[in-house]
């Protein structure tokens, strides 16, 4: 069978846990979509087309991955993408909760498509984008968290906004 397969997510950025679930991913389904929520949150970084730019450069490598942006209701996406499969990555128990619950919401909304959770490799169990952006706004090394680009990004980003 070839499973298409969603991993959605906010990506503000890139960090090398998303990576790690991507690549994960790519080796168990036919076709993995990366998609970028749209209008989840105003206080983002960077505008979700950044976001997709980058995740198209660090996932270049991987031909069964696609890189795209929903706005709505993700069940909604995904059913018109076709996919069978939702992937999220888990940390911690601490993202259990959420995960659980927004699991069983979107069964209830979309009873054909399963969520399948990837536990983080356990050298990413503690990156997080927030943490990340929080790290980088106070001027700290982000080198183990994101690949060089997204570190480069991020900190031009922050000079950028600090400047206005
Ligand atoms: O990376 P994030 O911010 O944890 O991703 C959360 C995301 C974007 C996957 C979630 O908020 C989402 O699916 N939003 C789309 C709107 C939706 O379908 N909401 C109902 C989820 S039960």
């Amino acid at each position: 069978m070839r499973i298409t397969a969603v991993y959605p997510g906010s990506f503000d950025p890139p960090t090398y846990g998303h990576l790690d679930i991507i690549e994960r991913s790519s080796r168990m389904f036919a076709r993995v979509v990366v998609a970028v929520a749209l209008n989840i949150r105003k206080d983002a970084l960077f505008p979700p087309a950044e976001r997709v730019r980058m995740l198209e450069r660090l996932t270049r490598r991987w031909g069964n991955v696609e890189i795209d942006s929903f706005r709505g209701l993700l069940v909604d996406y995904a059913r018109k993408r076709e996919a069978r499969v939702l992937v999220r990555g888990l940390r911690a128990i601490s993202d259990f909760e959420y995960e659980f619950q927004m699991a069983h919401m979107n069964k209830k909304l979309a009873p054909e498509l399963d969520t399948v959770m990837l536990m983080t490799g356990e050298q990413h169990s503690y990156i997080s984008s927030n943490i990340v952006k929080e790290i980088a706004r106070f001027g700290g090394r982000i080198d183990d968290l994101v690949p060089s680009e997204v570190r480069d990004s991020v900190f031009q980003k922050m000079k950028g906004a600090r400047r206005k």
